[in-house]
Parts: structure tokens; C-alpha cells; sequence
């Protein structure tokens, strides 16, 4: 807020200007005045009482007159700048918002001016957001019953056999029981992360904090995931430090987030080839990332990974995930204060997360 000085406030301002047209009303009336008694003075004997009241009225008139007159001749441009204000709120009021009323002076009118754009601006920011929630809204409301529809038609369509007998034999009876349950699975990791993730995303989130070992956490899900990788013909190439890295997370998202990265590897990574497992500590930060290799960049623009519902083609055709997993990970990462990339380098596609180290660490229980 800008400092007024006091003889800038707008009642000083008021009382200046009466005090001028106060002042050039009394020079009119000595004037007058004077003239009126050099004209009595001349012709003492031609004064009646008609012409002596006529002559006050005249004199009562023009000192009126010449005081309002100079008043708002001083007050002109003020009543201008409040006319512009006036047409201004009303431009804003008509839903004209982030409009601006013109900064004049340095009084109450100024401050006015300046307190209705930062309102308007305001206004136009919570209007802004409001608008995207309810378009982001919308277009999840869209992706939802797009992805819900179609396995749950899969799942009407084979039932629909079932209920009609239309089965040759056990065997394509039991094909088609399998293709049910494994649709309706599907639908259930839908809904579940679904639910995760608008979870999530309210305000409210809670996260149970306890102090890790982020080391250890990582050296113990990588060695899980060994026989899984193996199994599609992928080797991990690991550099986890032995230094104690303890950062404050909650466990169970924070696994979450490095299952869904691990898997991620496992389902898009180019085989036979090699995963890349990298810790490093940097002062109070700590930089974790997995590399795979990939043909080329999966999307021009790589931030859309982390979109709800981004999936690759082959996710796509492999009737893979929900396209869901990146999005609820970069949520969980933040709610943690640290940050999730992506990066495309020569064949490689590497995802990195950095986390906000405890200080004297290794003390931590
Ligand atoms: N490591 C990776 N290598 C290549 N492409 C990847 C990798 N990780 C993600 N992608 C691409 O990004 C898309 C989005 O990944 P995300 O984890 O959000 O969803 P998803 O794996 O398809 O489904 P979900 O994780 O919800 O089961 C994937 O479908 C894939 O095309
Ligand atoms: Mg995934």
C-alpha cells in the first residue's frame, strides 16, 4: 500500500479548494461592496428599499455563484477521475474482469483505484482457476466413463453369452469365464485408482510421515523386482550409495510411486536390454532415477506422460494400464514437496525424482 501524506488526503484536498473559492468569493463581495457604496455615496437620495433589497439579493447571488464556481473549477478533475472510476466498476461489474482503473494522485481516490484492480485481478485469477477445475472435471468425468465403458462391455457381452448357453463347449465356457474375471480385474484396478488418485488431488490429503531409509527402501524393491525383469529379459544396473539417506515420506505412497516407475520399466522398456538404478545425494537433496531404453521418445512433448489417461500405443494395444499411474506419482512426489521429470536422451527415457533430505541424517531413527 502506498503512503499518503496528509495534506494528499482527499477531505484536505476539500477544505483547500473551499478555502480558495471561500477566498474568491470574499474579493468578489469587497468589490461589490465598494462599488455599491461608491454608487450610495454618489447618489445618496435615488436608494429605495426596493432597489436596497434588489441590491443584497444581487450581492447574495454573486458571491454564491462565484464560490461555486470556483469549487468546481478547483474539483473539476476530481469529479473527472471519480467519473472514470465509476465507468470503470461498472465495466468490471459487467464481467469485464482483470479490467484496471487508472492510478491518479496519491489520496483516498488513488488508494480506491488502486484496491479495485487488485480486486479485479483477483476476481479474474479465482475466476481463471474455477474455470479449469471445472474443465478438468469435465474431461476426467469424459476419460472415466470412456475407460469404464469398454471392459465393462466386454463383460456384458461374454455374460450375455454365458446367460444364453451360446457356448460350444466346457472349454470355450471356461475361456469365457476367464475373459470375464480378467476384464472384471480390470475394472477393479480402473476403479482403485480412481479412487486413488481423486483421493489425491482433494485438499485434504493426509500423509502419514515417518522417517526412511531411502537406501535400504530402494535396495529392497530393486531385489524383488530381479526375477520379474529377468523373466522378461531385463538386467539392472544399480548404484545405490551405502551412506544413510533418511527422508521423511509416507512409506506406502512413496512405494507406490516406485512400484509404478519399476513396472513402467518392466512394461514399455525395449528387451532384451538393461534397466539403469541410480541413488545419489547431493547437500540436502536426494536424486533417484531409472533409465530404460525406448525406441525413440514416446511423445514429443514429454510432460504429457504425466497426464491422466496418457498411454502409449503399446499400452494401449496390450490392453496395458489405466494410464493413470504417472499422474498419481508426480501427485504423491509433490505432496512430499519434491519433484518428478522425465527426460529423453540417445534411446533412453529416464524418470527422476528428487527428494528433500533430513539434516543429520544418520541420527534419525
Ligand atoms: N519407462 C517407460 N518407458 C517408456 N514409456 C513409458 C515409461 N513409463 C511410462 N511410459 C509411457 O507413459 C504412459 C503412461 O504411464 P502411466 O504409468 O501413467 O500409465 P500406465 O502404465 O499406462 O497405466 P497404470 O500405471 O495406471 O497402470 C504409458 O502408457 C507409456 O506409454
Ligand atoms: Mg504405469
Amino acid at each position: 500500500m502506498r503512503k499518503k501524506r496528509f495534506w494528499n488526503t482527499l477531505s484536505i484536498e476539500l477544505l483547500i479548494a473551499i478555502t480558495i473559492s471561500f477566498s474568491v468569493a470574499l474579493l468578489i463581495t469587497i468589490f461589490i461592496s465598494q462599488w455599491i457604496n461608491r454608487y450610495y455615496l454618489v447618489n445618496p437620495n435615488q436608494i429605495g428599499m426596493l432597489k436596497y433589497n434588489l441590491g443584497v439579493l444581487l450581492v447574495f447571488t454573486v458571491i454564491a455563484l462565484s464560490f461555486i464556481i470556483s469549487f468546481l473549477f478547483l474539483i473539476r478533475k476530481k469529479i473527472k477521475y471519480l467519473k472514470h472510476i465509476i465507468d470503470r466498476v461498472q465495466y468490471i461489474a459487467n464481467g469485464k474482469l482483470g479490467s484496471t482503473v487508472v492510478v491518479k494522485g496519491n489520496d483516498e481516490l488513488s488508494q480506491l483505484s488502486h484496491n479495485i484492480n487488485m480486486m479485479s485481478r483477483e476476481l479474474e485469477r479465482k475466476f481463471e482457476h474455477e474455470r479449469q477445475i471445472e474443465h478438468s472435471k469435465n474431461e476426467l468425468i469424459t476419460n472415466i466413463s470412456h475407460d469404464l465403458r469398454s471392459p465393462l462391455t466386454s463383460i456384458l457381452g461374454y455374460l450375455d453369452l454365458l446367460r444364453k448357453k451360446e457356448y460350444k463347449n466346457e472349454e470355450e465356457l471356461v475361456n469365457y469365464m476367464e475373459r470375464v474375471y480378467s476384464k472384471s480385474l480390470k475394472l477393479k484396478t480402473l476403479i482403485d485408482e480412481l479412487f486413488e488418485y481423486t483421493k489425491l488431488t482433494s485438499p485434504d490429503v493426509q500423509l502419514n510421515l515417518t522417517n526412511v531409509l531411502l537406501n535400504d527402501l530402494l535396495e529392497q524393491m530393486t531385489g524383488e523386482y530381479i526375477p520379474i525383469f529377468e523373466k522378461e529379459e531385463l538386467s539392472i544396473q544399480k548404484t545405490i550409495p551405502d551412506e544413510d539417506l533418511f527422508i521423511t515420506m509416507d512409506v506406502e505412497k512413496m512405494v507406490r510411486v516406485y512400484d509404478n516407475l519399476l513396472t513402467n520399466a518392466k512394461n514399455y522398456s525395449l528387451k532384451p536390454s538393461v534397466i539403469k538404478i541410480n541413488l545419489s545425494s547431493d547437500g540436502d537433496k536426494a536424486f533417484f532415477s531409472i533409465s530404460n531404453r525406448v525406441e525413440g521418445p514416446p511423445i514429443k512433448e514429454m510432460n504429457k506422460l504425466f497426464e491422466r489417461f496418457y498411454r502409449g500405443d503399446q499400452a494401449r494395444l496390450e490392453g496395458g494400464g489405466s494410464g493413470l499411474g504417472l499422474a498419481i506419482s508426480k501427485r504423491i512426489v509433490e505432496l512430499h514437496g519434491g519433484a518428478l521429470n522425465v527426460d529423453y536422451k540417445e534411446g533412453w527415457l529416464t524418470f527422476s525424482i528428487e527428494h528433500i533430505v533430513l539434516k543429520g541424517s544418520g541420527l534419525q531413527e
